[in-house]
């Protein structure tokens, strides 16, 4: 039929090397793709095959995930180091290959090595195949809104440090649009994104956080956005003046240039989950700029404060998924599998007690858990290596359903029990049967501080049924699911001191990586997998690695 016959095989080569820019009045030297920051964005149809041809020629071991794509039975190209495939070392190559389909809108892809995405980013954008259109007024444009955190220092020796110290890491020196700080910040002025609009006209903006440790509010001075996708997955229009997007998640929202003609910043900063602690790094602006108008200075949007929840509660739980959307797959009604994890910070017991590696609290060393387990990756194997032979002792299958103690998030004297607030180091998974449903209930500890961490699923799209604060209620809340239209994500951000309940079919065989996406939360262990079995046939199997998966 035609639509096949316009499927396409889209061809890119990253050039991964180090290089020299030049940022809130200093030189840097970083890693980048192809020279740029953000590095190249990727543009396909849905039913395209996409094939990167990544040349690592930086010093450091390295992987690339395309973040959001299903990878359906393509786990080999996923990309996390360890997970799926083992780095590509300096001087070697690996073609990531694979099938962009039943999705659309605005994904990304990152380094999943160390903390290298903090340079090591672009867009990955999915068009409707020919003969499909927007569920939207088809836009004058669409624009590329990558949200970053820039370091005045190299961040791999960042991330270092805390994972060293066992204590929290260095803040970033400023956020970042489309890899520019925006003239608040130092020595900046021609380092500011600008976006030429024509009055009347309409924007598809595609807004992307790529910062690594911050969630982020998003506002245009003067104009409303309609929001109308979330993680490559369509939504009802949905019209506010601020968007709110956790590390990882992406918002499509159409903007219409129909204020007054002149310049607005569009700007964001920290919605910061740390309870009491406000944002050092300040502000990134970018200005909108009516074509025809003169130089004046530009209107600046009102934030919302470090700390205003009710704003970022409002935005996230009144998105729904767009039921006539060709990929809408309606919610599992039948549960196989029941989970509720925890999800924190703890701490784990010194490397070497009485040294460097214990500049945490208490004299021990900060560390994060699912359900008290603090993920480490293996070194030899790539579990999805592990997974494929039958290799035995890369990770184990005993990941808790549940944590060791009921979790009350209301009871101090809980929240300091030591089998609660001290975790220990395992590789271990949740192993699921093909097509089995899961059910995952998301409770964050505030064993240490009040945080919300935006867990990312890889692999898959999970529906968000409910979320709230404080302890989740079984009783209370199963009424109250969205079963209808919820939204649709790879990645949900745990309400500050709440919970959230996913769901989603585990219909693609291999090891699918859940873990937070804050990227000092990683290292210290706030991650699982799971394990997803083969299907009865070889068409609902994995199949085999390609010739050049990189080995250890
Ligand atoms: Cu965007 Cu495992 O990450």
């Amino acid at each position: 039929t035609s639509s096949f016959a316009s499927a396409a095989i889209v061809e890119h080569s990253f050039h991964v090397k180090n290089l020299t820019v030049n940022r809130l009045c200093r030189n840097q030297v970083i890693t980048a793709v192809n020279g740029s920051l953000p590095g190249p964005t990727l543009r396909v149809k849905e039913g395209d095959t996409l094939v990167v041809h990544v040349f690592n020629k930086s010093p450091y071991n390295l992987t690339i995930h395309w973040h959001g794509i299903l990878q359906l039975f393509s786990g080999w190209a996923d990309g996390p180091e360890y997970v799926t495939q083992c780095p590509i070392r300096p001087g070697q190559s690996y073609s990531y290959r694979f099938n962009v389909t039943r999705q659309e809108g605005t994904l990304w892809w990152h380094a999943h090595s160390q903390w290298l995405r903090a340079t090591v980013y672009g867009a990955l954008i999915i068009r409707p195949r020919s003969g499909r259109s927007y569920p939207f007024p088809k836009p004058h444009r669409e624009v590329p809104i990558l949200l970053g955190e820039w370091w005045n220092d190299n961040v791999v020796d960042v991330e270092n440090q805390a994972t060293a110290t066992g204590a929290p890491p260095i803040d970033s020196n400023a956020f970042t649009i489309n890899g520019w700080p925006g003239d608040l910040y130092p020595c900046s002025s021609r380092h500011t994104y600008r976006l030429q609009v024509v009055h009347g006209k309409t924007y598809l903006l595609r807004i992307i956080n790529a910062a690594l440790n911050n969630q982020l509010f998003f506002k245009i001075a003067n104009h409303e956005m309609t929001v109308v996708g979330v993680d490559a997955s369509y939504t009802n229009p949905y019209i506010t003046d601020v968007v709110v997007v956790a590390p990882g998640q992406t918002v499509d929202a159409l903007l219409t240039a129909d204020q007054t003609p002149g310049r607005y910043y569009m700007a964001a900063n920290p919605y910061v989950s740390l309870a009491g602690v406000a944002a050092v790094n300040g502000t990134t602006t970018g200005i909108i700029v009516y074509e025809g108008t003169t130089a004046s200075r530009p209107i600046m949007p009102v934030l919302p404060a470090f700390n205003d929840t009710p704003t970022a509660h409002k935005f996230f739980s009144n998105i729904t998924g767009l039921v006539s959307s060709p990929f809408w797959t309606g919610v599992p009604r039948q549960i196989d599998e029941h989970m509720f994890v925890t999800v924190g910070a703890n701490l784990v017991a010194c490397d070497a007690p009485g040294n460097a590696s214990c500049q945490g609290p208490f004299g021990l060393k900060l560390a994060a858990s699912m359900n008290n387990a603090s993920f480490q990756l293996p070194t030899k194997l790539s579990m999805l290596e592990a997974f494929f032979r039958n290799v035995d002792g890369i990770y184990t299958t005993d990941f808790p359903d549940t944590p060791p103690l009921q979790f009350d998030y209301t009871n101090a004297s809980n929240s300091f029990n030591q089998a609660l607030l001290i975790t220990t180091k395992s590789t271990k998974v949740k192993k699921v049967k093909f097509n089995a449903t899961v059910q995952v209930v998301l409770q964050n500890t505030a064993l240490l501080g009040v945080e919300s961490h935006p867990i990312h699923l890889h692999g898959f799209n999970f529906h968000v049924l409910a979320q709230g604060f404080g302890n989740y209620n079984p009783a209370i809340v199963a009424e109250n699911f969205n079963l209808v239209n919820p939204q649709e994500r790879n990645t949900i951000a745990v309400p500050v001191g709440g919970w959230a309940v996913i769901r989603f079919r585990a219909n693609n065989p291999g090891v699918w990586f859940i873990h937070c996406h804050l990227d000092v939360h990683l290292p210290w262990g706030l991650a699982t997998a799971f394990v997803v079995e083969n299907g009865p046939t070889p068409e609902t199997s994995l199949p085999p690695p390609p010739l050049d998966f990189p080995k250890c």
